[in-house]
């Protein structure tokens, strides 16, 4: 928009090119504090599901001071092609990947050589700082009761909407406990989820800033209040004990769902196109019978 408004002012006269270079410095101003804010939005996006600033280790090692641990180059080099520099055989980075369970850091979308450094630019300065935006979730250690339990499952259904108007989770995830209708089928079971994703801290933290496809862009300006994730992680803890819904089973109650559903829909269109014939069309057929027409 800057750059068609300059050259606008750039066919009128040379005043008006004057306020075009104030508009240019605008702009300017603008773009820089865009990009200033697109690394805490990109480490946000895809990075703090893994890691905190000073928030203690999640699936990945804590990040606080990562830069004085280990230097620029090798972690730029990590960073934009983690599985390269772990196939290569360095010895630092097979130390991190067995002190993670030998889980391997992914490569991230858009990742670049510029990117990184940024990147280790805002950890470095949020390193210094006494508590990071970064440090996580606080989670408690109190064991989860009954009464979490009960809260989740009934967010997990939609039963207690979700404060920030966030779409249930039902209506694209099943549990074990969903065996007669089954959820939606565009997301996993979410049963064992809670091991999947290596249990409270590093699942809280995931739901926190859901970093996948779908669930990235479902949760982004609905985000789920640290109660609400609280809640639906002690459902999903008491849920990793049970064994998944049986797909079979869900996808024939679909079927049949779907079929009475069918068969509902063909006495409809029966109804309506009879009701029609007789509407419309049956008076035209009887006189032009009447009238020797047909
Ligand atoms: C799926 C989890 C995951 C995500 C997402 C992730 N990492 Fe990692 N990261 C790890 C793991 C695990 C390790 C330890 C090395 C290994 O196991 O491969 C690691 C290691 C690192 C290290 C080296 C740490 C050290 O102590 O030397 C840096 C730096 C790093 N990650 C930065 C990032 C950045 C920046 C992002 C976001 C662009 C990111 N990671 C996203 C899991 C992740
Ligand atoms: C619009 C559909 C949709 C809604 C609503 C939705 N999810 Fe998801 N979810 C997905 C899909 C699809 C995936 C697979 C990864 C992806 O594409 O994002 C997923 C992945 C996940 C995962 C990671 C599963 C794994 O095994 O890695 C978790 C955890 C999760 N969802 C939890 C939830 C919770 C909790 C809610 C409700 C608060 C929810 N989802 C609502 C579609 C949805």
């Amino acid at each position: 928009m800057c750059y068609s408004v300059v050259a606008n002012c750039l066919k009128v006269n040379r005043r008006q090119l004057l306020t075009a270079g104030a508009v240019v410095a605008t702009c300017l101003a603008a773009g820089q504090s865009a990009i200033a804010q697109e690394t805490p939005d990109y480490f946000r996006q895809n990075c703090i599901s893994c890691h905190t600033i000073g928030g203690g280790r999640l699936v990945g090692p804590d990040l606080k001071n990562v830069t004085q641990r280990k230097d620029r180059s090798w972690l730029v080099n990590f960073v934009t092609n983690p599985k390269g520099v772990l196939d290569s055989g360095d010895p630092y980075a097979q130390e991190l990947f067995e002190k993670a369970n030998r889980v391997p850091m992914p490569l991230a979308p858009g990742m670049t050589r510029e990117r990184a450094e940024k990147l280790l630019d805002l950890i470095e300065e949020e390193s210094k700082l006494e508590e990071s935006q970064f440090k996580g979730l606080q989670i408690s250690n109190e064991p989860f009761t009954a009464d979490d339990v009960t809260r989740g499952r009934n967010i997990f259904l939609g039963l207690t909407p979700l404060e920030n108007r966030g779409t249930s989770c039902i209506s694209c995830h099943s549990t074990y406990d969903l065996k007669a209708l089954g959820g939606g089928l565009l997301g996993p079971d979410l049963t064992d989820v809670y091991n999947r994703l290596k249990g409270r801290a590093s699942l809280s933290n995931w739901l926190n800033a859901p970093g996948t496809e779908t669930m990235r862009p479902t949760f982004t300006g609905h985000p789920l209040k640290p109660e609400e994730i609280h809640s639906l992680v002690a459902y999903f803890e008491s849920a990793s004990k049970h064994q998944p819904a049986d797909p079979a089973t869900n996808r024939v109650m679909f079927l049949l769902l779907g079929l009475t559903g069918a068969t509902v829909l063909m006495f409809a269109f029966d109804a309506v196109w009879k009701w029609r014939f007789r509407g419309v069309r049956e008076p035209l057929v009887t006189s032009g019978k009447a009238k020797g027409e047909i």
